[in-house]
């Protein structure tokens, strides 16, 4: 393991209502002090209640976008200071649900990476390469490219997580080999800008799989997607990264 802080953050996606709140709660009652850090990125209309719901707990609580600008005519869209002002400490940015469907580029990615870093947010910044993309052998162009052009000047491991998420391998079951992930994660240790950065791995983590993936030289933590929405299942991945 790096000498990197660990994290275990889930994504929650386009999941979740108040009901599912009893969730963060049963993981706050279940890790009273965690050996990692622990966040849960719930769908915007419920950060605020699940910021409360946690409160005076070890579970952090982020969004999963936010705008680049400050404030203004944009209709649908929320700012950084919003997130913080609702409880957010982290935001999730460039996801590849956001590229894909909303066409975010690498450029944008940054844009919202500066302004979420002057509202105080540490920021998990996502890169990963397609299918088509592993089989024409550019992984590590791609995932690099993204790393380069995603990052403002000024990013530190005070306020920025990457996240390594191959896309054939987010929601499908499919995780790729030891090897495939140890070789995008050392290289992308050579490549970020603080030595110290939190590189995560995301893409179908399980409580089945995770110690492996955990023991993988380069890997801090996990994103993690559907096996984030109940606690048990986020709290057995949890167990595994504070065994790591
Ligand atoms: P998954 O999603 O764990 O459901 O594969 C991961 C992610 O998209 O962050």
């Amino acid at each position: 393991m790096a000498n990197a802080c660990k994290l275990a953050a889930g994504n929650w996606k386009m999941n979740g209502l108040r009901a599912d709140l009893l969730e963060a709660r049963a993981l706050a009652r279940a890790f009273p002090s965690p050996d990692c850090g622990i966040l849960l990125c719930p769908p915007a209309t419920l950060i605020s209640a699940m910021a409360e719901a946690v409160r005076n707990t070890a579970i952090m609580v982020g969004g999963q976008d936010c705008h680049a600008r400050e404030n203004g005519a944009h209709t649908g869209d929320i700012s950084a200071q919003m997130l913080a002002d609702a409880g957010a400490r982290h935001v999730i940015l460039g996801h590849s649900e956001r590229r894909a469907d909303h066409a975010e580029s690498s450029g944008d990615v940054a844009a919202k990476a500066l302004a979420a870093h002057a509202a105080g947010l540490v920021t998990i910044i996502c890169v990963g390469e397609t299918e088509a993309e592993r089989d024409a052998g550019k992984t590590l162009d791609v995932v690099l490219g993204q790393l380069r052009n995603s990052l403002p000047e000024k990013s530190t491991a005070a306020n920025t997580v990457i996240a390594y998420e191959p896309v054939w391998a987010i929601g499908t079951g499919r995780t790729p080999t030891r090897e495939q992930i140890s070789e995008v994660h050392d290289a992308l240790r050579g490549a970020v800008p603080d030595a110290a950065m939190s590189l995560l791995y995301g893409g179908s983590v399980k409580p089945g799989n995770a110690a492996e993936i955990f023991a993988i030289g380069n890997v801090d933590g996990a994103l993690v997607g559907g096996a984030s929405l109940k606690a048990e299942d986020f709290g057995a991945i949890i167990t595994a990264l504070e065994a790591a």
